[in-house]
């Protein structure tokens, strides 16, 4: 049985300001049945952390730095993050591929370096808009899933978020078959390189433009195992109902 997870991702939204919507939304979901992760901007996270103790939510980060230490001025190594407070950090998310020219060798490492630290990581996948509407959208998930995630991980500490750059921020989203084509794609590849068992165990979200009103439908999927949400997340209001939805599918 895979334990459902709803993940905001706060991007680089969010100040001191912001952490009382936290207080909010463990207040709303003290027993969720599922698990919540919120990845605020590394300067919140030790104050989001502190702000959440006791509470049934968990912080993540939303990027490490590939090595554990040195001269990477204005980098956060995976140690800090947990030093900080997080549990899970987001490595590959494609505005880190598009801003900083993250290539899949790069996510692959700050996967290693993340686990190696404790962390537990959602590695993000996609397809651009050309590359779906040329037909490649598998070959391009199968790619860099090879190549984004290590070997020899399991499903205990890797999750992975499919995200289609052009639903990201958007309001687009794919059919639900298309969703379901991606999303079993990744299962039956998981399942070949890591075993039937191990790959049956990773949990696999969507991302892109989830809101309130289409949550149900997508996390009635098959192997939709919850959602990793951006601006939907930065709001109780609309958060709230996406774990409720996700609660409701399982
Ligand atoms: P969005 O972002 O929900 O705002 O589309 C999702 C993401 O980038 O993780």
């Amino acid at each position: 049985m895979r334990r459902k997870l709803a993940a905001g991702n706060w991007k680089m939204n969010g100040t001191g300001d912001d952490l009382a919507m936290l207080k909010d939304l463990a207040g709303a979901h003290s027993d969720p049945g599922c698990e919540i992760l919120i990845c605020p901007p590394a300067p919140l996270i030790h104050r989001a952390a502190t702000t959440l103790q006791g509470s049934a939510i968990t912080i993540g980060g939303q990027d490490c730095h590939p090595r554990t230490t040195g001269a990477h001025t204005g980098d956060t190594s995976a140690a800090m993050l947990v030093d900080a407070g997080a549990r899970y950090v987001i490595t590959g998310h494609s505005e880190r591929r598009a801003d900083h020219g993250e290539q899949d060798a790069d996510v692959r490492t700050k996967t290693t370096t993340a686990l190696e630290a404790g962390l537990q990581v959602i590695v993000c996948l996609g397809e651009s808009l050309a590359q779906r509407e040329a037909g490649n959208t598998l070959d391009v998930i199968g790619a860099q899933l090879s190549a984004s995630v290590p070997d020899g991980v399991t499903g205990k500490t890797v999750v992975i978020a499919y995200e289609p750059i052009w639903a990201i921020g958007t309001g687009k989203v794919p059919t639900l078959a298309q969703i379901g084509e991606v999303h079993d794609f990744i299962r039956a590849r998981l399942k070949d390189r890591f075993g039937a068992q191990n790959g049956q165990s990773f949990r696999l979200l969507y991302g892109g433009s989830v809101k309130p009103g289409n949550a149900a439908e997508i996390f009635a999927v098959p192997n939709v195992d919850g959602a990793l949400v951006g601006g939907a997340s930065l709001g109780v209001a609309d958060f709230s109902p996406i774990i409720a939805a996700l609660l409701g599918a399982s």
